[in-house]
């Protein structure tokens, strides 16, 4: 199962729904230059960790058949690699906390210069992008595909008639399949085990009330929205029997950046004794990044925030939740326990 928000046009573009837009009104954009892709995941039209690296693949790709049409891959392979170089730095660096983004377009990188091995330097330009969208196709589908088993293996957590509390949107808005945290939801609720699901808000971009409510709705699972700040309520009234995330990060010893909020419902979850679930692809784990003191949080401009005209404002888009306060990590590849360290090099092979 995909997504429905990227698709290829016909001509080789990238078709992006702007999520900004949401749950208003759809609109479909179509983008084939490495500056309207960077436009587009800085101002959030295309989000989500998992997201976010498909669209830079497939952006990547589409922009190098205009850049040929442009003339600007003329000069052979030398001429090739500079324009890739350019292009895949300015894209890496387009938002810096999800690893995703620079997991997936180091890796079509990588596929572009070993194609260039083969061809005759007349060739380098067109084997390139054909190996670009070969690649951007291949991290598409291997993350629907990452999805489908996160959905799987979180299921088998998921107790009947479970009450779910989520934060962010981490459904097929955010990845390229059925979602990682959202996924589980969503395999739970098709197996039948009578789940209900509340969403946070997620201020000040509001993911959970816009997109995650306009996913549930479309799958009609049984559902209410909350502020931020009734989570605490809620799990004291017993609205809550585990809660269950996305990931941006997670760190070599199990730390995760995730959205703003995310670590105050870990803390939420500890003091009233529920389980707290990380669903995300092992692609989102970064061996390189030692723990989540070293992730760099991205912050946003003050006009997110609704405030008196002038007014300064603190605005970081993520937090870091602690390993020990999560009770297992669900990825594509089964569920990690602690100790996450162990469990992490071991998944990672
Ligand atoms: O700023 P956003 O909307 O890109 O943030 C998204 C999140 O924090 C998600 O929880 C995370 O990327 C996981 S998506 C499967």
């Amino acid at each position: 199962m995909r997504t429905v928000a990227i698709d290829w046009t016909e001509a080789g573009e990238v078709k992006l729904l702007d999520q900004t837009l949401l749950p208003g009104e759809t609109v479909f954009l179509e983008i084939n230059t490495i500056e309207g892709m960077v436009e587009a995941i800085q101002v959030l039209r295309v989000r989500g960790a998992p997201l976010i690296g498909v669209a830079a693949a497939m952006g990547l790709a589409a922009a190098a058949r205009r850049a040929l049409r442009d003339g600007d891959l003329q000069g052979g392979p030398a001429a090739v690699r500079d324009w890739l170089c350019r292009a895949t730095t300015t894209l890496a660096d387009a938002r810096p906390t999800a690893v995703n983004l620079r997991w997936a377009v180091e890796r079509a990188e990588r596929a572009a210069i070993s194609a260039m091995h083969d061809a005759t330097d007349g060739e380098a330009a067109v084997v390139v992008i054909a190996a670009l969208r070969q690649e951007a196709q291949r991290v598409w589908d291997e993350d629907a595909e990452m999805c489908r088993a996160i959905g799987e293996a979180g299921a088998e957590r998921i107790p009947a008639k479970a009450k779910i509390l989520t934060h962010c949107n981490t459904g097929m808005l955010a990845t390229g399949g059925i979602g990682t945290a959202f996924g589980v939801i969503r395999v739970a609720h098709q197996q039948g085990k009578g789940i209900e699901v509340l969403a946070c808000e997620a201020r000040p971009l509001r993911q959970g009330t816009r997109l995650t409510a306009w996913e549930l709705q479309r799958l009609k699972i049984p559902s209410k929205v909350i502020v931020d700040s009734a989570a605490a309520t809620s799990m004291a009234q017993g609205r809550v029997d585990l809660v269950i995330v996305g990931a941006d990060r997670i760190a070599a010893n199990g730390d995760v950046a995730n959205k703003i909020g995310t670590y105050g419902l870990a803390l939420l979850a500890k003091a009233h004794n529920l389980p707290f679930y990380v669903a995300a692809p092992r692609s989102t784990i970064d061996p390189s990044t030692a723990s989540g003191a070293e992730i760099p949080i991205e912050e946003r401009q003050a006009s997110e925030i609704e405030t008196a005209a002038g007014m300064a404002a603190y605005n970081p888009a993520f937090d870091v939740t602690p390993a020990e306060l999560i009770t297992g990590i669900v990825t594509d590849a089964g569920v990690l326990e602690p100790p996450y360290e162990e469990a992490i090099r071991e998944v990672l092979g």
